[in-house]
């Protein structure tokens, strides 16, 4: 954490700004062996290597607005998200976040292995302060779109991927949220869950105030839901504007 960055997390409704980023950068350390990397907590000059992987990103978007995030492999795109979703720190830059964040990000972690698919939803929900009444009243419904059945009594090692994402994206979908972020949620679910999130995506998207920071490979899905396209490389924004023309500038490089 650097006092250079500076990270806001506001619920203002009159606010018509969602997200707002403004110079911001994170920087990675890469050391050779996982031993070197503890060393690093006590020793500042162990060597590592360095990964830009936000370069002075700047972007504004406004509530109600849905937005694709596009760029090859290592572009920063779920570096950036992870900002926004306040799961990581930049270094420096600011980051202002207006409205209750729903993400569902890297599909498998943030699931502790050991424990229940149902006790992860309840943990899950602890950590992002949702009440607990309100936990219990939408627990049937997440359970359901899930459709794990018993599996959702056994721990989350038992669980293949696509298993682990329909349990991510159910809990993710299912809370009303003012900014809904989906990082490739689409990648690992099979033919008929994939065609179930998309309906589920659109009925939150029906939702006028939503805003949605949307990270996919998937060009058609890309156009289907947004309409404004930020293409990222190495970190660096370069392309925002609407989404057929991202993805031709996306496509084209
Ligand atoms: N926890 C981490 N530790 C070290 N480097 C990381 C970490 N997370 C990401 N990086 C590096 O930061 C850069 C950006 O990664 P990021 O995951 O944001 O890319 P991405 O655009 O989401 O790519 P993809 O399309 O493959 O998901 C990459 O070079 C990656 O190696
Ligand atoms: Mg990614």
């Amino acid at each position: 954490m650097s006092s250079r960055a500076q990270v806001k997390h506001t619920r203002d409704r009159e606010n018509p700004i969602a997200v707002q980023l403004k110079r911001m950068s994170k920087t990675y350390k890469l050391y050779g062996t996982e031993h070197q990397r503890l060393l690093a907590t006590f020793f500042p000059n162990v060597p590592h290597a360095k990964v830009l992987a936000n370069d002075n990103l700047s972007m504004l978007i406004e509530r109600g607005e849905s937005v694709a995030l596009l760029g090859g492999n290592g572009a920063g795109k779920s570096t950036a998200l992870k900002i926004i979703a306040g799961i990581t720190y930049p270094d420096s830059g600011s980051v202002e976040v207006n409205g209750r964040v729903n993400a569902l990000l890297n599909l498998s972690a943030g699931f502790d292995a050991k424990l229940t698919g149902r006790e992860n939803l309840r943990l899950r929900s602890q950590v992002q302060g949702i009440p607990e009444a309100e936990f219990a009243k939408l627990l049937p419904d997440i359970i359901e779109f899930s459709e794990l059945g018993v599996f959702i009594d056994q721990p989350i090692r038992t669980y293949s991927s696509g298993m682990k994402s329909r349990l991510g994206f159910a809990y993710a979908s299912s809370f009303d949220p003012d900014i809904l972020i989906l990082d490739e949620v689409l990648a690992v679910g099979d033919k008929a869950f994939k065609s179930k999130c998309l309906v589920r995506m659109k009925e939150i998207m029906a939702l006028k105030h939503i805003t949605l920071l949307f990270v996919t490979h998937d060009m058609s899905a890309a156009q289907q839901f947004c309409q404004r396209g930020i293409v990222l490389d190495k970190g660096k924004v370069v392309f925002d504007g609407p989404i057929a023309e991202a993805v031709a500038f996306y496509s084209e490089r």
